[in-house]
């Protein structure tokens, strides 16, 4: 593996275990420098916290240094009107990785092809944002124990939901699972994931309706509706308060249950559900750290 563009990369269960007995170690705090005098960059087009900050940090706990543009639209000379795979290229010749997110699905590949170092996708537009995804995966395995044999719903906006197509794809590698795909019609997952899932081992329903089904699932994942993919945003103003979790509609659920969210969250959950044993979310974040640690190990090295 060069790059880590897509988790459609992964096929078999043992690569991912890998990964995460990698982070296992890392949250250990077993932490040797193994990126010592490498220069991990970090190439930002589109806002984030979690994703940006944990990479960075993950850089500089395996002993590496890092350099970033966390505006690149404004900040970078894309902003004189530089493409994509100039900067790239140039970049490449500078740091030992590349972490890129970028507003444009597909941008991960097209910086791939021109970069001399590992390309590792941080998120284009609403396509894939894979390391999200192993760090979902991670979380449900810490916390449950298993990736086999479990409900998951997945909630809110599966059409534009980078998270989401990401996480389906590493999940349909697994045995005997149930997804529940949960979204108002407008939202609904692209027909090629669908696809995607019929030919392989997991079962896949299509809800609208979350109450119904809340006491049955093991996992709960929600989304939050991506704004910044509509054209107009009355469309956005009819489907954004589509599915709100609350403290009263958590006691449906078992009590053996996880609740995940990529964050950030806007009002899919609300804060009375924080306390609440069944809350990941933050914990799944913090895993995130680790799990960059892991990515970052296997692809320098
Ligand atoms: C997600 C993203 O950027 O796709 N955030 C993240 O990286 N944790 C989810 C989102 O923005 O809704």
């Amino acid at each position: 593996m060069k790059h880590l563009i897509s988790t459609k990369q992964f096929t078999d269960v043992n690569k991912l275990e890998e990964i995460f007995q990698l982070a296992d170690r890392y949250s250990q705090g077993n932490v040797a420098e193994a990126l010592k005098h490498k220069i991990i960059a970090c190439i930002f087009y589109e806002p984030s916290t979690r994703t940006r900050l944990s990479f960075e940090t993950a850089a500089l706990r395996l002993g590496a240094e890092v350099i970033s543009t966390e505006n690149a639209s404004l900040f970078s000379s894309a902003a004189k009107g530089e493409t994509l795979e100039d900067t790239i290229k140039i970049i490449s010749s500078y740091a030992d990785a590349i972490v890129l997110r970028h507003y444009q699905k597909g941008s991960a590949r097209l910086a791939s092809v021109v970069s001399s170092v590992p390309i590792i996708n941080a998120g284009d537009g609403a396509g894939e944002h894979p390391t999200q995804a192993l760090l979902d995966l991670y979380t449900i395995k810490k916390e449950l124990g298993r990736i086999e044999g479990l409900k998951i719903a997945l909630v809110g906006d599966l059409l534009n939901g980078r998270t989401i197509h990401s996480l389906i794809n590493l999940l349909s590698i697994y045995n005997s699972n149930i997804l529940y795909l949960v979204s108002p019609q407008e939202l609904k997952l692209p027909a090629s994931f669908k696809r995607l899932l019929d030919n392989k081992k997991v079962n896949f329903i299509e809800e609208t309706n979350l109450t119904k089904i809340l006491n049955k699932i093991d996992v709960l994942y929600m989304t939050r509706v991506q704004k910044e993919r509509f054209k107009k945003i009355e469309e956005y103003e009819k489907v954004k308060d589509a599915y709100r979790l609350d403290g009263k509609a958590v006691q449906q659920m078992k009590k053996e249950s996880i609740i995940m969210h990529p964050l950030p969250r806007i009002n899919e959950i609300s804060t009375d559900v924080d306390g609440d044993e069944r809350a990941a979310y933050f914990r799944q974040a913090k895993n995130g750290l680790y799990i960059r640690m892991a990515i970052l190990d296997l692809l320098l090295n």
